[in-house]
């Protein structure tokens, strides 16, 4: 694999001079297990800790979902950083000074770094728009929002005017070919051939990430058609439901205050913000997914959910609440007044009632309880059992005993229904206490590779010069599994440059997922003994060669009942001879 054009010594040396146990702390707390640290999986939903980093490989590895690698490999999956941002990233650390020449050219570069720029030149575009006589409604229609100039500039906000082909043209005269804006999300196909703007007349919110990178676009109407709001379709940098809009701009306030407040809308995150109220963040829509409430998690385990009061928002909350609970955060619901949201809200009744709104924000207990009581009767028993059921389902999401034996109580309580009862039920309530990990995704892909060869690859992985010693023995195709023989190829290659091989920069030199896995399960064998070594070593050439033959073998039973089929007699005969030799061989 190439580096773009980082030289992989470079690459060596910045990952000999990093300390994977620093970085990691920097994230996420570690505890000392051993020669190694701990800590539960930032990549995967569990109770007890599977994530080990070891300070002598250099490397990380979940034993419950199998993410793993080095320090690079690290950012790219926490931070979802490019290859070439999390190098930069740590040469930056390290001290290590990159090559000029490496900054990469946008038309040569990778789709997304194309895609980043593209949506960096639209975005100017759309904002010289606004600031047009073509974007005239627009900007009188934020003004008429209450939107200041300030905060247009901030959040960058544009206009697309009521023509169909304005961006193509402006972008194509760029040089930017019409696929890649395709690819973009920017433009439609015609029926009959070419392209025209996807979005047409309407106020645009780029949509960033957490480094003020340009991911989409959402863009609103000047009236009251249909739809509202339409967004940029998925594409290679914008997954929907991975990003919070404003957090780039209000982080920095969230880690502070410890606390972040959730709106649902752009500009139920713009009016607050404007107005000085600086750690909040807007889901887009209705319902939260996991990865925005872990995105947040890194700022702050205190949320306060501020949806608009509507049914829509009302469910959305619900469901929102549980998701913050199995993350095991705390959170608070603030309930507006019917029919307001908190654009609304803050133009009616000024920021300050709103910061009180949020101070005084309600228990999610209460908060749930509370909306349930306004949809069923609580003196009826069949109320008492939908509200009950109910509120067990939000009780089973918390980890924590305690916290589930103190809403327990309070449940009985306030619904006059007998603890034990409850208890009883609670055991019952299917709710799916961590239903992360049945995701397919999250479950750790089954690993099929033999112990031998993972004992081996660990053993040279430890001792270069054994790899040396044994390369006549065997060879990368002695290694049934392909992951297992491209790691030994490329070990083989790596020793005869002369070069150290170490887990870290082995996985410097392969970034597949699945293949980084085989590595850190290597590495992360137990260790054996150093009297035992050759023996051990022995044995598994031995077992390699076993398995090589036997599957020779096989290969050749099946040409020979082939070749019976087919009544290919000379062919039958090459065969037959070629089995009897191996046989006479004693193999
Ligand atoms: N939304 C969307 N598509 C829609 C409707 C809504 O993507 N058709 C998203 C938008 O991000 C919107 C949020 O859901 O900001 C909340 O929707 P809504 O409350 O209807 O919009 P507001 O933000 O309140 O918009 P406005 O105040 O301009 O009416
Ligand atoms: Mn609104």
């Amino acid at each position: 694999m190439s580096f773009g054009r980082i030289p992989d010594n470079i690459i060596d040396d910045i990952l000999n001079r990093v300390n994977i146990v620093e970085l990691i702390t920097g994230y996420i707390p570690l505890k000392r297990a051993g020669r190694n640290f701990k800590a539960t999986c930032p990549f995967h939903h569990e109770k007890t800790p599977s994530f080990m980093v070891s300070p002598d490989r250099q490397i990380y590895h979940c034993f419950g979902c199998g993410a793993g690698g080095n320090a690079i490999n690290f950012l790219i999956k926490y931070e979802r950083l490019e290859f070439l941002e999390a190098v930069e990233l740590l040469a930056k650390k390290s001290g290590v000074v990159l090559p000029e020449n490496q900054r990469q050219d946008p038309k040569t570069s990778s789709l997304t770094v194309q895609l980043y720029k593209i949506n960096e030149i639209t975005a100017l575009f759309y904002k010289e728009v606004l600031g047009s006589t073509n974007g005239l409604s627009a900007k009188l229609y934020l003004e008429k929002r209450g939107i200041k100039e300030e905060a247009m500039k901030l959040l960058q906000l544009g206009a697309a005017a009521d023509r169909w082909d304005l961006l193509i043209n402006h972008l194509r005269a760029k040089g930017i070919n019409l696929s890649l804006l395709e690819k973009a999300g920017l433009v439609l196909a015609k029926d009959g051939g070419g392209y025209y703007d996807r979005f047409r007349n309407r106020l645009i919110f780029p949509i960033s990430d957490i480094k003020s990178r340009i991911l989409g676009f959402g863009a609103r109407v000047l009236d009251n058609t249909l739809p509202k709001y339409i967004n940029s379709p998925e594409t290679a940098i914008y997954t929907k439901g991975r990003h919070l809009y404003g957090l780039d701009l209000s982080k920095d306030a969230i880690r502070e205050s410890d606390r972040v407040v959730v709106v649902e809308g752009y500009l139920d995150f713009i009016v607050p913000f404007q107005a000085g109220f600086r750690n909040i963040v807007a889901s887009l829509g209705t319902a939260l997914t996991v990865e925005q409430a872990r995105l947040l998690k890194r700022y702050t385990s205190n949320v306060v959910m501020l949806y608009d009061a509507d049914k829509a928002g009302e469910i959305a909350t619900l469901r929102t609440l549980d998701i913050f609970i199995e993350e095991g955060m705390n959170v608070r619901v603030v309930s507006l007044p019917q029919g307001f949201d908190p654009d609304l809200f803050v133009r009616k009744n000024g920021i300050d009632n709103l910061e009180t709104k949020v101070r005084q924000a309600q228990d999610l207990f209460d908060y749930k309880l509370a909306v349930l009581r306004s949809r069923y009767d609580s003196r009826e028993v069949e109320g008492k059992v939908k509200i009950s059921s109910e509120m067990l389902l939000t009780i089973n999401k918390f980890k924590n005993a305690v916290s589930k034996s103190e809403y327990i109580k309070k449940l009985s309580e306030s619904l006059g229904v007998g603890e034990d009862a409850l208890l009883q039920e609670l055991k019952k309530s299917k709710g799916t206490v961590y239903p992360l990990e049945m995701k397919k995704e999250n479950i750790k892909k089954i690993m099929t590779v033999s112990p031998t060869e993972k004992l081996l690859i660990k053993l040279m992985l430890e001792e270069s010069e054994l790899i040396n010693r044994i390369k006549d023995d065997i060879e990368p195709a002695d290694f049934q599994d392909s992951r297992t023989s491209r790691i030994v190829s490329i070990m083989f290659d790596l020793v005869a440059q002369g070069k150290k091989i170490e887990p870290n920069l082995l996985a410097g030199h392969l970034g597949e997922e699945d293949i980084l896995q085989v590595i850190c399960e290597s590495t992360f064998l137990p260790d054996v003994s150093y009297q035992d070594k050759d023996k051990i070593v022995d044995d598994c050439i031995q077992r390699l060669k076993k398995q090589r033959l036997q599957l020779k073998r096989q290969n050749l039973h099946e040409q020979i009942k082939d070749a019976q089929h087919s009544g290919d007699e000379e062919r039958l005969h090459r065969l037959l001879e070629e089995f009897q030799f191996l046989i006479k061989r004693g193999e």
